[in-house]
C-alpha cells in the first residue's frame, strides 16, 4: 500500500462538502490503494457540526481513511498538504451574481493562499471552488507566490458536465457519449459553452455535435443560456446553491489531475493565462480546455475558432479582468 496523502478540504461543514467528503473518502478521486489523512477545515462557530462530520466519516468504517483532523486553524489545516480543495467561502443566494460574493470571500482566499505558501509542500495541488471562483483562485495564487502558479485551477467542470449533460439528454444518448465540449472564461452567466469541437457517438458512429443535433438555433441559443444561467436555476428551485453536482464535478476534476485525461480527449478548468492562447490576456484565471498527463495540465492549442466564438471568449475575459482589478483594489485596502 501507498504512503497516505493529506488531503484538505476547506468549508468542511458545508452542503458541498457533505457530498464531496464521501466521494474521497471511498477512493473515487486519488483510487482505491490510496490511504488518505482527511483535513477538514471550517471556521470556529462551525466547530460543533464539524465534529458530527468527522463522526460520520469514521461511522462509515472506510479502509483508505487512516486518519481524520478536524480544526479552525489554517496553520494545522495547510501543514504539509498534499492537496487542497477550497469551497470554504459564503454561497450565492438568490438574485446574486457571482461576482456580488467578490468581497465577501477576497479575503478568505488571501489568507488561504498564504497558509498554502507557509505549510504546504511545494508540490501541493489546489482546486479552487468558492465563488467567484476564477477570481479566487488568482488572488491564492498571487498569495503563495512559492508554490508553482501551474499546481493551481478552479473548477468549472461543473459547467462542462451540464453542457455534456444538455447534449446527451438532446440526443438521447449516454453522457459519456458526449466529448470535448469547452467551457471558456469565467464560472459565471458570461461564460462560453462551446460544442464546436465536441463528438458524440450516436448507434455507434462518432460524429460531430452539430450534425448530430441538426439544429444550430439550438446550440448558439438555449444550450448556451441553459449552462450558464444553471446555477441561478438550481438556487431558485432549492433555495440553496448547487451541491450534488458540484461535488461531483470536484471529484471529476481531481480525478483528472491525479490520473490524467483519456488520449484525445479534454476537459475544462479554469488556469492561469500567459497571454500567448487565443488572444486571452495574461494574469487571468481562464477557463480553457486542457490536457493533463503526470499531474500537469497543457491547454489543447490551435482549434479554429469563428467569430461568434471569438466575441463570447473576448466578453467572459473582460469580465475576469474587471473581477480582477476590483479584487485587487478591495485586497490593498484590507
Ligand atoms: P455552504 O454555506 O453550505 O458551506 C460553506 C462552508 O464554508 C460553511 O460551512 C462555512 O462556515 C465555511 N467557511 C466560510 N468561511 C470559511 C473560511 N474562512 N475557512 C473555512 N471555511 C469557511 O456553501 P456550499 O454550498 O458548500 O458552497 C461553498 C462555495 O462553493 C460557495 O462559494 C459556492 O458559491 C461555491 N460553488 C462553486 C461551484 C463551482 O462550480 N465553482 C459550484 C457550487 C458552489
Ligand atoms: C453553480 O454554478 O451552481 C454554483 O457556482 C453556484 C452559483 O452561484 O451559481
Amino acid at each position: 500500500m501507498a504512503e497516505p496523502i493529506k488531503v484538505l478540504v476547506t468549508g468542511a461543514a458545508g452542503q458541498i462538502a457533505y457530498s464531496l467528503l464521501y466521494n474521497i473518502a471511498k477512493g473515487d478521486v486519488f483510487g482505491k490503494d490510496q490511504p488518505l489523512i482527511l483535513v477538514l477545515l471550517d471556521i470556529t462557530p462551525m466547530m460543533s457540526v464539524l465534529e458530527g462530520v468527522l463522526m460520520e466519516i469514521r461511522d462509515c468504517a472506510l479502509p483508505l481513511v487512516r486518519e481524520i483532523i478536524a480544526t479552525d486553524k489554517e496553520e494545522e489545516a495547510f501543514n504539509c498538504i498534499d492537496v487542497a480543495i477550497l469551497v470554504g467561502s459564503m454561497p450565492r443566494r438568490e438574485g446574486m451574481e457571482r461576482k456580488d460574493l467578490l468581497q465577501a470571500n477576497a479575503k478568505i482566499f488571501k489568507s488561504q493562499g498564504n497558509a498554502l505558501d507557509k505549510f504546504a509542500k511545494k508540490t501541493v495541488k489546489v482546486l479552487v471552488v468558492g465563488n467567484p471562483a476564477n477570481t479566487n483562485c488568482l488572488t491564492a495564487i498571487k498569495s503563495a507566490p512559492s508554490i508553482p502558479k501551474e499546481n493551481f485551477s478552479c473548477l468549472t467542470r461543473l459547467d462542462n458536465n451540464r453542457a455534456r449533460a444538455q447534449i446527451a439528454y438532446k440526443l438521447g444518448i449516454p453522457s459519456n457519449d458526449v466529448k470535448n465540449v469547452i467551457i471558456w472564461g469565467n464560472h459565471s452567466s458570461t461564460q462560453y459553452p462551446d460544442a464546436n469541437h465536441a463528438t458524440v457517438k450516436v448507434q455507434g458512429k462518432e460524429m460531430s455535435v452539430s450534425d448530430a443535433i441538426k439544429d444550430d438555433a439550438w446550440l448558439k441559443g438555449d444550450f448556451i443560456s441553459i449552462v450558464q444561467q444553471r446555477g441561478a436555476a438550481v438556487i431558485r428551485a432549492r433555495k440553496l446553491s448547487s451541491a450534488m453536482s458540484a461535488a461531483k464535478a470536484i471529484s471529476d476534476h481531481m480525478k483528472d489531475i491525479w490520473f490524467g485525461t483519456p488520449e484525445g480527449e479534454w476537459v475544462s478548468m479554469g488556469v492561469i493565462s500567459n497571454g500567448n492562447t487565443y488572444n486571452i490576456p495574461n494574469d487571468l484565471v481562464y477557463s480553457f480546455p486542457v490536457q493533463i498527463k503526470n499531474k500537469t495540465w497543457s491547454i489543447v492549442e490551435c482549434l479554429p475558432i469563428n467569430d461568434f466564438s471569438c466575441e463570447r471568449m473576448k466578453a467572459t475575459a473582460s469580465e475576469l479582468v474587471e473581477e480582477r482589478d476590483t479584487a485587487a483594489e478591495f485586497l490593498s485596502s484590507v
